[in-house]
Parts: C-alpha cells; sequence; structure tokens
C-alpha cells in the first residue's frame, strides 16, 4: 500500500511528495471518452462498476499517489428535491431553482446509505482494487447551493448573494440543511471505506472576508464538527480564496487546498503550522512548453520546502484538453524532485 499521500496530509515525513490532481479521471484522457460515447455522464456516475472503472483510469496510465471517487458535486441535490441534468456542452442545469422560502421549506433530509447507495458501493468496489488511498468528497453549502440558487454555473452568484442579503434565515436555513446532508454524506463515504475526504468550496472566494464568516462559515464549521471523530484527513478547498484562507482554516480541515493565485509560503503565511498544504500549479501550465511547466512545479515545490505536510496538486481542475503526457512528467518530476531515498516501512 503506497500511504505517502495520507502521511503527507497528517504532516508526517515522506519519501517523496504525493500526487494527485482534481479530475484527474476526465475529457483529457482516452480511455474516458471512450466510455462516454456509451454512456452520460450521470449513467457513469450511477453505476458503481462503470464509475469505479472510471476512477481506475487515471490510477492504471499515471503513477498517482491517490485515486478520487468519480462522481459529481451535485449529486445530493436529487434526493434533496433539486433535480437536475448535465446538458451537453452547457454543464449542469437545475430544473426548478431554489428563489423563496417555500422552495427551500420543501426539501427534505435524506439517508444517503440509501439515496447515495451507487456512490457508497463505488467505493467499496474501489477498496478492493486499489493500492493507493481513495478520496471520497461532497460540495460545500456556499458552492452547491449557488447551483441550486442559480439553476446552473454562474460568474458573479448574483442571485445567490440576493437571497443571503434579501433573507438571511431562509439562506442560513438552506445552507443548515446542506451542511447536514454533507455531513452524512461523507460520514458514510468513510463508513464505506474512503481514507480522505475533500470539501469543494469550489466558487466560495466570490465573497469578501465578513460575509463568509457571518454566512458561510458556521455551516462550513457544521460539518467539519460533524466529522471530527473520523480518523481521516478532511481536505478544505476553494478557489480565488487568498483573502479568506484563514477564516477557512478556523472553519476546520486537517489540508487546506490552494489555487494558484496565492503561492504556497504566502498561504502558509496565512494559515500557520497547524494544517498540511495542498496545490497549486495553474492547470493551464499543462499546456504551457516542458521547459516553462517544470519550473514552474520546481517552484510550488521550493514554495513548499521544508514545510510539514505538502501534497501536490493543481489550484483547480484538470481541463479536458490537457495533453496526458504533461500530466506524466509533472507527476514523475514531483517524485524526482522531491526523493529522499527514504524507506518509510
Ligand atoms: O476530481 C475527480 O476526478 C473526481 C470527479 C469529479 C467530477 N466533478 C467529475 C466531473 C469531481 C470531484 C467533481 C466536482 C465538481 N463538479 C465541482 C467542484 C470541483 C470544481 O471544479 O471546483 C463542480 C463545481 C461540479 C459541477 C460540474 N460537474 C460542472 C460545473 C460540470 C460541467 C463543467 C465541465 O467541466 O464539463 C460537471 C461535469 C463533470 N463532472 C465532468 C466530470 C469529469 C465532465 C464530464 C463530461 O462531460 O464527461
Amino acid at each position: 500500500m503506497n500511504d505517502r499521500f495520507l502521511r503527507a496530509c497528517r504532516r508526517e515525513p515522506v519519501d517523496k511528495t504525493p500526487v494527485w490532481f482534481m479530475r484527474q479521471a476526465g475529457r483529457y484522457m482516452p480511455e474516458y471518452r471512450a466510455l462516454r460515447e456509451k454512456h452520460s455522464l450521470l449513467e457513469l456516475v450511477r453505476t458503481p462498476e462503470l464509475a469505479a472503472q472510471v476512477t481506475l483510469q487515471p490510477i492504471r496510465a499515471l503513477p498517482l499517489d491517490a485515486a478520487i471517487l468519480f462522481s459529481d458535486l451535485l449529486v445530493p441535490l436529487a434526493p434533496l428535491g433539486i433535480p437536475f441534468d448535465f446538458q451537453k456542452g452547457e454543464g449542469p442545469v437545475i430544473e426548478k431553482p431554489i428563489r423563496s422560502a417555500a422552495d427551500v421549506a420543501a426539501l427534505r433530509r435524506f439517508e444517503p446509505r440509501d439515496e447515495l447507495r451507487a456512490g457508497l458501493e463505488t467505493i467499496r468496489l474501489l477498496r478492493r482494487e486499489l493500492r493507493v488511498p481513495l478520496i471520497g468528497f461532497a460540495g460545500a453549502p456556499f458552492t452547491l447551493a449557488s447551483y441550486a440558487i442559480e439553476g446552473g454555473g454562474s460568474r458573479h452568484f448574483a442571485k445567490t448573494k440576493d437571497l443571503m442579503y434579501r433573507d438571511p434565515a431562509t439562506w442560513h436555513r438552506l445552507a443548515g440543511l446542506l451542511a447536514d446532508v454533507v455531513a452524512d454524506y461523507l460520514r458514510a463515504q468513510v463508513e464505506a471505506g474512503a481514507q480522505a475526504l475533500q470539501l469543494f468550496d469550489s466558487w466560495v472566494g466570490a465573497l469578501d472576508e465578513a460575509d463568509y464568516r457571518e454566512l458561510v462559515q458556521p455551516h462550513v464549521r457544521r460539518i467539519f464538527d460533524a466529522l471530527a471523530d473520523l480518523d481521516v484527513p478532511l481536505i478544505h478547498f476553494g478557489t480565488g480564496t487568498g483573502h479568506l484562507l484563514a477564516a477557512q482554516r478556523d472553519a476546520g480541515g486537517s489540508v487546506i487546498g490552494v489555487d494558484w493565485r496565492t503561492p504556497l509560503d504566502e498561504a502558509r503565511r496565512r494559515v500557520g503550522d497547524g494544517v498540511a498544504l495542498q496545490g497549486n500549479l495553474d492547470p493551464t501550465l499543462l499546456f504551457a512548453p516542458r521547459e516553462r511547466l517544470l519550473a514552474r512545479v520546481d517552484d510550488v515545490l521550493r514554495r513548499a520546502d521544508g514545510l510539514p505536510g505538502h501534497v501536490f496538486n493543481l489550484g483547480h481542475g484538470i481541463l479536458p484538453e490537457t495533453p496526458v503526457e504533461a500530466v506524466r512528467a509533472v507527476t514523475e518530476h514531483v517524485h524526482a524532485r522531491t526523493d529522499t531515498g527514504r524507506k518509510l516501512q
């Protein structure tokens, strides 16, 4: 079992810096595109044998140190009462966006062991195959609510902020319900065999720190508090969050995910020594000439140097057109550059 990812999360010594990539399974891989010709995204996610196969595609092709469950952030919305679909070239579309107190009152907490059993069964299948740790995940309340309220992806989150500012009580009811559902689902993922969890608050960087602390942080903290008894690393990730890093650390998580806009040494100054860091190469550098790409990887490693606990990753997910060979080159380069020659039992 290769456990350097779990060791780095716990800020223990490692033989080499561990590497995994957000969206490491997906359209940049020919194996994935071949399966997608036969199945929709939601078919892949809802069929445990297929979801397990997709999760394993990058693990078989590349020397990665962790696997991430193949699923989607939005999966818990449907059993809550917010059906959605993925439309070709457009991303997710929510059939009936949540806009009012009555819309929120109609939502229901549910049992993830029943309603989300496909993902949990996928985890059980994967644990029989994998020789690297398996990461489970879910979306954080702001990021999930933004899809539910906007009806899909958004640039300015104007409708989400409108609900927050106009009717904070309804916002808190929605965010609190999402926090409960996400905590239940993440706990069930660990029971099924997930060895680490990542909470994606991908879009929370759209808020200033005061709004974050008032309207979002209590709900995120509730999730981390609810999981505190689980003996697994908890990764807390967002993008555009340089100004929120200390507030995110206060909300919880043993590993803080940092995007490429904040250098890791600066991120370390903002969060202190009590957590590990994950990141943070700009995903678009994977399209750059090899020399520039690897020089920037070296810069990430240099800024992480001597820190207790670094998990190498991108600052956000791999883009669909990314060359597989660039992903391989980065993985091999991080391993070679950080190899201590140390053998850990
Ligand atoms: O990281 C992984 O490899 C695990 C799988 C994973 C997917 N989505 C698969 C996926 C994870 C962790 C996610 C998270 C996710 N999904 C987020 C948060 C992460 C982030 O990007 O910050 C969000 C916001 C979503 C919602 C979502 N899913 C959108 C907006 C889209 C459409 C945009 C796009 O890239 O096409 C998806 C589709 C999606 N989820 C794909 C994959 C591999 C593309 C699949 C396809 O069309 O075949």
